[in-house]
């Protein structure tokens, strides 16, 4: 299925030498503060893993009844924590009022985007006990609206507290929520209620976005319509659809489908008893796109997902009770999940979160925002600080960002060169950067550095986490010897790994066990250094990480071809200063269609109405024909040395037709 990468990928990181030793005074007061130490409790983690967590469990987690077996595991299917019961949402909030006294303490800071008339970004915070208030009365709406336990919901909001405020009380009540981001369209919208079968979607009026409005509703309208090959409605299951008051502009209202949360609560009281939840009861689905066919939901189950992100906050971004903590993360994205809501919130902290853009309405907005709420930890992704970087020093400087004492780095490798940027522009050469590993799949960090333990090289997400069995090997599945290119795989369970693909049990072995049999398989090309440093070089199957953001190749070549005027198409990706990767769509048009400008524009624009906004190709090329194998197989691999402007090497004597080749080489008009 994948192969190795190709060593030429490593350049920038292959030489890269530098060491950065934690400084003592972080060392002195971090929850891990050594390097012997980290070995040691790593040690003890993988020594007997189901110790290890059987005992974190009992300690971090507030349990309605006790588990009796920590691990059941038959690859592919593991348990955990087998026959307890608790409450996510309950974890997160009602222990910190009960026992643990924070009940005043801000749980969520939030900043609005500035609206398009220019009106100053709002401020609210919830305190915990607050933020418990607004989930247990949403709670009640989703009861009163007939949401029971194991019912799916999807929740398609801009970044706003009631995204939260909806996927805790989800959480609350037992339904498995299941968050699309907003840059994503109608119909990608109304293909996850199908294949989850939601039974509601809470949306939004409109969000903002750089002085526009998202129109959020107006694309559920569009999703409850959209008609299937056999002329069957695709989102039939949705009963009703929650509409929440943001941008305050005209839509339409569906007497008997649609509601206005602000309405709904009129009707609810504010008390509501955490459902009961078994360990393994499915707590999310989030939808993420492979190398083959439409997303996949990939799920998570309760216990071990709050215990792995609840432990790993708390360690990665070494959390302490004054932390103020800020994860620039879209809650539509598994970071969000993990490092805004269950994670944080599991280990009471105080959260800021942020509508917005970075640069909008000045390219200095987050600085302004570290600087007025004095946050401590800040997490952010490669694409954020590589146009920070080009936006260039002054922004930053403009501002006080003395509060902060760690960095955090998270969604694509970080080039040696914006690690380095961050460290001395952003963290003033004083604060540790932890640049974390980790997907969608499994939940929570895997690879990363234990501030004030781990000393760091800049684009190594350095070490494993405690109880984590990372190894990089070759296509027979035996590991490879140091600084050799390999694949990433995982050898052992872990807590929040995913529990399966929804609805699709052998694409969930297919994809993930089959590659490397016993071990999970990561799509991850990686090199681990003679210290065991693991260096991630990028995906090595047909997924591309633009700006962070996770696209299948596939997805956007059915989209393409979806288009009348298409007969083939192959998509790629190109490597992008900015982006990491830009997708590059190479496109045959029909017989009789003219390959124009025009033509141009309008396939981006349908891709973006296919799957929405965050997958339109950067580029078209359109080429008369694809090059192929003699077994009618496109070769991506030349198609990706185009794309990116190398000259064509290797191995092209199976192209059918080498004249192709020449003509899509001279395909931009
Ligand atoms: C990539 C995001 C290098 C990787 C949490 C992975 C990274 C994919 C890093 C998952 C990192 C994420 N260094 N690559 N620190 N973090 N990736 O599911 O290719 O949106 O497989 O989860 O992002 O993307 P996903």
């Amino acid at each position: 299925m994948s192969t190795p990468p190709d060593p030429s990928n490593f350049t920038s990181i292959l030489h890269e030498n530098r060491v950065f030793k934690p400084a003592a005074a972080f060392s002195k007061s971090a929850h891990v503060s050594s390097l012997a130490e980290y070995k040691r409790l790593y040690a003890e983690s993988i020594r007997d893993p189901e110790r290890f967590w059987g005992r974190r469990a009992n300690e971090e987690l507030v349990w309605k009844k006790p588990f009796k077996q920590v691990l059941k595991f038959k690859a592919p299917d593991a348990k955990w924590f087998i026959g307890g019961k608790l409450n996510a949402a309950a974890n997160c909030l009602d222990r910190h009022l009960e026992e643990d006294g924070r009940a005043n303490k801000a749980a969520l800071i939030w900043e609005g985007e500035p609206a398009p008339n220019g009106k100053p970004g709002e401020e609210r915070t919830f305190t915990y006990r607050q933020l418990h208030r607004e989930v247990c009365r949403f709670s009640n709406v989703l009861l009163r609206h007939g949401i029971a336990k194991g019912d799916r919901v999807l929740i398609y909001l801009p970044m706003v507290p009631e995204a939260v405020i909806a996927m805790l009380a989800c959480a609350r009540i037992g339904a498995v929520h299941s968050v699309v981001f907003g840059g994503f369209s109608a119909q990608s919208v109304a293909d996850r209620v199908s294949d989850c079968g939601a039974k509601m979607i809470i949306t939004a009026d409109g969000g903002y976005r750089r002085g526009t409005i998202v129109p959020l509703k107006k694309n559920v309208d569009d999703a409850l319509r959209l008609t299937n090959a056999e002329g069957r409605l695709i989102a039939a299951s949705i009963r009703s659809v929650i509409v929440l008051r943001r941008s305050n502009h005209d839509i339409h209202i569906e007497e008997g489908r649609d509601y206005w949360w602000h309405r709904e609560l009129e009707y609810v009281g504010d008390r509501h008893e955490a459902a009961v939840m078994d360990s393994e009861d499915p707590l999310f689905i989030l939808y993420t796109s492979g190398s083959t066919g439409k997303p996949k939901g990939i799920y998570h189950t309760t216990a071990g997902y709050l215990l792995y992100t609840k432990l790993t906050s708390r360690y990665v971004f070494d959390l302490r009770e004054n932390d103020v903590y800020w994860c620039t993360a879209d809650i539509g994205w598994v970071t969000g999940h993990s490092y805004i809501v269950y994670g944080p919130l599991a280990n009471g902290a105080t959260v800021v979160m942020y509508e917005g853009a970075p640069n909008w309405p000045e390219p200095d907005r987050f600085w302004r925002m570290i600087h007025r709420h004095r946050v401590t930890v800040f997490y952010t992704a490669p694409t954020a600080i590589r146009a920070f970087m080009k936006w260039g020093d002054e922004w930053v400087k403009k501002h006080d960002l003395s509060s902060l004492r760690l960095l955090g780095s998270v969604g694509e490798p970080i080039n040696p060169e914006a690690w380095m940027w961050y460290h001395e522009v952003v963290g003033g050469g004083r604060c540790p950067i932890v640049d974390t590993w980790w997907q969608t799949e499994t939940g929570g960090i895997l690879i990363s550095p234990i501030p004030g333990a781990t000393p760091t090289k800049p684009g190594s997400a350095t070490l494993p986490f405690f109880g984590i069995i990372p190894e990089v090997v070759d296509d027979k599945g035996d590991k490879v010897k140091a600084n050799e290119g390999g694949k990433l795989v995982i050898r052992k369970p872990w807590p929040s790994m995913l529990r399966g693909v929804w609805g699709d049990k052998q694409r969930f072995r297919d994809t993930y066990w089959k590659e490397v049999p016993g071990s999970y398989f990561t799509g991850d090309g990686c090199r681990q250094d003679k210290d065991g440093y693991f260096w991630i070089v990028g995906r090595i199957d047909d997924v591309l990480n633009v700006a962070g953001h996770r696209i299948g190749t596939a997805e956007v070549e059915s989209a393409l071809v979806s288009h009348h005027s298409v007969a083939e198409s192959a998509v790629v990706g190109r490597p992008d200063a900015m982006k990491g990767q830009a997708l590059v769509a190479f496109v045959t048009v029909k017989t009789g269609i003219r390959a124009t400008q025009a033509l141009r524009d309008e396939l981006r624009n349908h891709v973006a109405k296919e799957i929405g906004p965050v997958a339109k190709p950067d580029d078209i090329r359109f080429a008369e024909a694809l090059p192929k194998t003699r077994s009618g197989k496109i070769m991506r691999r030349l198609l990706k040395q185009i794309a990116s402007g190398n000259e064509v090497s290797g191995d092209t004597t199976t192209l059918e037709d080498l004249s192709v080749l020449t003509r899509l080489n001279q395909s931009e008009e």
